[in-house]
């Protein structure tokens, strides 16, 4: 039997969002392997071996899922939203990468997934719906300054930004910062949305101007969506706000 790694992502929570390819993959693995909150949204079967690990052993856990992959097995490594951002695919590459011989043959291959700034800027409306960027704010793998030039730059060319990762109890400042940054450099009436835990039972959002906005609103299960200048609220009575970006730009 030839083994295989598929890098499957799970979706920001619902599992209505898995897409077909994803669920098909799931009901074929022999093994389940990624960090344990994601590797507890697949259920259990008979003939399926999970194996969680903890936060921040990435390359670990991809050299564990090569080498199941390498005796035979079906192995789908689990990421939230798409695995491709921010998540475990490049981690497999990195792992792959590191070793010239033992890995290159595997079947190995990508399930996208539904990241999370896609579905909160659905939940909202359509605040990513022109030019936009994505930035990473932890600095666990970047320096600090890294995160200011791409944050300075994309504010710069009116970017809407998603960012991900915005303020953990380890790193509880350096989202005061970005956001200082932020409120330095854009118009007082910028809008924010502050988008935790999107397609889960405890979705919540909020919407407010930069001027408006404090660090508190963020959290590690908080995708915090800056909109661009032109982005725009459309209030309607006793209900959420439309919030959205318009698909031009004047000359
Ligand atoms: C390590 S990144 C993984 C991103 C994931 N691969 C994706 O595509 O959504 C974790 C960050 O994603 C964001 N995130 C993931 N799921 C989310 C959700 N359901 N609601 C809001 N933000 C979410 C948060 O910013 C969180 O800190």
């Amino acid at each position: 039997m030839t083994g295989r790694v598929a890098i499957a992502g799970l979706g920001p929570g619902d599992p209505r969002l898995w897409t077909a390819e994803v669920r098909d993959a799931l009901a074929e693995a022999t093994d389940i392997v990624g960090y344990g909150p994601y590797v507890a949204r697949v259920p259990d079967r008979a003939g399926l071996a999970k194996h969680a690990s903890d936060n921040r052993v990435e390359i670990e856990r991809a050299t564990h899922a090569l080498a199941l992959a390498a005796e035979g097995r079906r192995v789908v490594v689990v990421s939230s939203g798409d695995p491709g951002v921010f998540a475990m695919a490049s981690a497999v590459f990195e792992a792959v990468e590191a070793r010239p011989s033992a890995f290159r043959d595997l079947e190995i291959r990508v399930l996208p997934g539904i990241t999370a700034m896609l579905a909160a800027s659905a939940a909202a409306g359509a605040i990513l719906g022109h030019d936009f960027c994505a930035i990473n704010l932890s600095d666990n793998l970047k320096p600090w300054a890294v995160i200011e030039k791409r944050l300075t730059l994309a504010i710069e060319a009116d970017f809407a930004c998603a960012f991900y990762n915005p303020r953990s109890q380890a790193r509880p400042e350096g989202f005061g910062r970005a956001l200082a940054l932020m409120q330095a450099a854009c118009e007082r009436g910028r809008l924010i949305t502050f988008a935790r835990a999107v397609s889960t039972p405890e979705e919540h959002l909020t919407t407010v101007t930069l001027d408006e906005a404090v660090p508190e609103m963020a959290d590690m299960r908080t995708v915090v969506l800056l909109g661009s200048s032109r982005t725009r609220r459309i209030e309607r009575p006793g209900r959420a706000p439309f919030v959205y970006t318009p698909r031009s730009v004047p000359e």
